[in-house]
């Protein structure tokens, strides 16, 4: 047991927590949700417009939690919604990686 909790303690210490990664079809499905969803108000470039820049710079600073509550539950009373019945947690997780690295 106590073996298990190093290995993925170690595992989180690397990247970000290794959640299960979506299948490859997935990942393509989510990162189209980006450019025709997101990009909507986040720009076409994901670089900021009605809704806050979602580029690397401008989330270094922000939790990896703050930004997976933000996705998974929008924020009350602005125009980010909740996209949970989109996206499964580990898919939200991914896509912070995603954001944060902006790979
Ligand atoms: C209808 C407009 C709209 C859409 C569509 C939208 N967002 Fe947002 N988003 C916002 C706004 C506005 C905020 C800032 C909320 C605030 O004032 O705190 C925000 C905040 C965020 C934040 C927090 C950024 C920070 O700096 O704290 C993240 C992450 C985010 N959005 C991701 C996404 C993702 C991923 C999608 C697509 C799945 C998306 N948003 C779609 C409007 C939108």
């Amino acid at each position: 047991m106590l073996k298990m909790k190093k290995l993925l303690l170690l595992l989180c210490v690397s990247s970000s927590c290794l959640a299960a990664e979506p299948s490859a079809e997935r990942q393509t499905e989510i990162r189209a949700l980006l450019q025709n969803s997101c990009s909507g108000c986040h720009g076409a470039g994901l670089q900021g417009a009605m809704g806050p820049s979602l580029k690397p710079e401008a989330l270094a600073n922000k939790t990896d939690e703050l930004l997976i509550t933000t996705i998974t539950n929008g924020r009350k009373g602005t125009a980010m919604a909740s996209w949970k019945s989109t996206l499964e947690p580990d898919e939200i997780t991914w896509l912070v990686g995603v954001l944060k690295s902006g790979k």
